[in-house]
């Protein structure tokens, strides 16, 4: 492993786009000699911290001359994996054997896996001796090298690896592919600094590093200018965007400077700790025209202690008394959350905490999960204070709880008419399209693909639990 800071990110960025030159050459040979063009398949497990990583991958693999297919047997395949719970790892392990064929078959075939599992020595380990077939492996510090790993491996033999411990470059202005013409994600921060006990993200991901509100905001017109109206900010915990730099610069702030961005039409962000979010924060986000009335805050636990023992620095009654000030100052807001059962030390009691905070907040949706033991992490160490079946129980309780209060909570907006952004037409049936209205919830409605990307005033006439059925007004 290497900790390279060496050059700067300008001269880093020149470099690769000469190596881009050169191997479009390359592939371009390549291609002529085999009659067709060479494809790519690019597969993404995880955060959207990890589809904009992916995005960035595309477009490098696009600009050298690779043409993208949705299928496996293909002659470049990036797997971008994730590491947070335990059956995110067994699904790449899985897929991984699953390629050997394609790649029998396919002398040209290259395989790359890169992301937060390749951060993992023991995984590299593993890799290296069970899966050969695998020809690249990097982590998620260097995703910008991705053309110079190539060029690595065509001149070579072996298995190609690049796995950095920490950096503290960012590197800007690489090509990306996006997904969508209208919407697009935007990094304003890597790394996390919260060490949450159970959690494996700031081991893989780096210490917390923030990007430059005139870099941010250069990225942004750019892709205004390109038709996007809506962007989501990302990092682990955009609340504490900003510490790093020098001069320091609040998100508040920066969520103020983005505002002012002509053409602009809606902002999202995520994740927001808790511990982090600032009264400014609330204020801006209530006087803001283009901010999403959506806010998603994780609470992972109700229980104090068990909130003291992952290390989130806030109690059941700082996330209560919080949730009271966002909704006294932003009445309509949607407010989501992520909830872990089954801590190492989590009784019944302290589930029950849980329980209760569901139903005084009443989310709008929720992301539940059970425990999952990361090895290297604090909580790996706890001795568990309930059963498995115990566990389970909870999380079916709590589901069940989730999802009917979700039910009620979702058709507040019944009957009003609302602005809603075209993200397609509807895969079941494509006499409707399918919009999300700022606080997120997605409505279905008649209409045609030359309304994508465009906001309408739709009517939303019933509510189906997690989405809304309307009719343009
Ligand atoms: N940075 C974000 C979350 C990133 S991970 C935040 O702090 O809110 C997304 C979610 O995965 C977390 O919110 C948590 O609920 C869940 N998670 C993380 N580690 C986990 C583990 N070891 N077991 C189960 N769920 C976990
Ligand atoms: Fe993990 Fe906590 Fe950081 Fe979120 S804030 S990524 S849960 S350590
Ligand atoms: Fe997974 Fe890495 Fe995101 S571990 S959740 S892809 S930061």
């Amino acid at each position: 492993m290497s900790f390279n800071n060496q050059i700067t990110s300008e001269e880093e960025t020149l470099r690769q786009k000469e190596i881009m030159e050169r191997l479009k050459e390359r592939i371009a040979n390549i291609s002529k000699e085999l009659g067709r063009p060479l494809t790519y398949c690019s597969i993404c497990f995880g955060c959207q911290m990890n589809a904009k990583d992916s995005e960035k991958l595309e477009g490098i693999l696009e600009t050298i001359g690779y043409v993208r297919t949705d299928s496996e047997d293909c002659d470049f395949l990036i797997m971008n994996t994730c590491t947070v719970r335990e059956n995110a790892n067994l699904r790449v392990y899985g897929r991984l054997g699953q390629l050997k064929k394609y790649k029998k078959k396919n002398p040209h075939m290259m395989i790359a896996l890169c992301g937060c599992m390749m951060q993992e020595s023991l995984v590299v380990e593993k890799i290296k001796e069970s899966y050969r077939h695998v020809d690249i492996i990097f982590g998620t510090h260097n995703v910008f090298k991705l053309a110079e790993l190539i060029e690595t491996k065509l001149d070579t033999k072996g298995m190609v690896i690049d796995i950095w411990e920490g950096t503290s470059e960012i590197v800007e202005d690489l090509p990306s592919d996006r997904k969508y013409s209208f919407k697009c994600g935007v990094n304003i921060m890597y790394g996390c600094n919260n060490f949450c006990s159970y959690c494996i993200v700031p081991y893989v991901r780096g210490r917390e590093r923030s990007r430059k509100p005139e870099d941010i905001i250069k990225e942004i017109k750019e892709l205004v200018a390109d038709g996007v109206v809506e962007i989501m900010l990302l990092g682990q915990n955009v609340n504490s965007y900003g510490k790093t730099l020098e001069p320091k610069v609040s998100f508040a702030k920066l969520l103020e400077m983005i505002e002012e961005i002509e053409g602009l039409k809606r902002i999202r962000f995520m994740t927001s700790h808790p511990k982090d979010l600032s009264d400014e924060l609330i204020e801006v986000m209530a006087n803001s025209k283009k901010i999403c009335k959506h806010l998603h805050l994780p609470v992972q636990s109700g229980s104090s202690k068990v909130l003291k023992d992952m290390n989130r620095s806030y109690t059941k009654e700082d996330y209560l008394t919080l949730v009271d000030k966002i909704k006294t100052a932003i009445p309509d807001i949607s407010l989501t959350t992520d909830i872990i059962v089954g801590f190492p030390t989590e009784t019944e009691e302290d589930f029950m905490e849980t329980l209760d905070v569901v139903k005084r907040v009443r989310y709008d949706s929720a992301f539940t999960f059970i425990y999952s033991k990361r090895t290297g992490t604090p909580a790996a160490n706890m001795e568990f204070a309930s059963t498995d079946e115990q566990i389970k129980e909870r999380f079916d309780l709590l589901l069940n709880e989730v999802q009917n209060i979700a039910k009620e909570t979702c058709a507040r907006f019944e009957g009003t008419t609302q602005e809603v952004l075209v993200e397609g037409v509807n895969e079941q049936d494509a006499s409707l399209v399918t919009g999300r209205l700022s606080n997120n919830l997605l409505v279905h409605f008649p209409g045609t693909s030359d309304m994508i990307g465009k906001f309408m005033e739709v009517k939303l006439k019933e509510s189906k639990g997690f989405y809304y059925l309307g009719e343009t007004v």
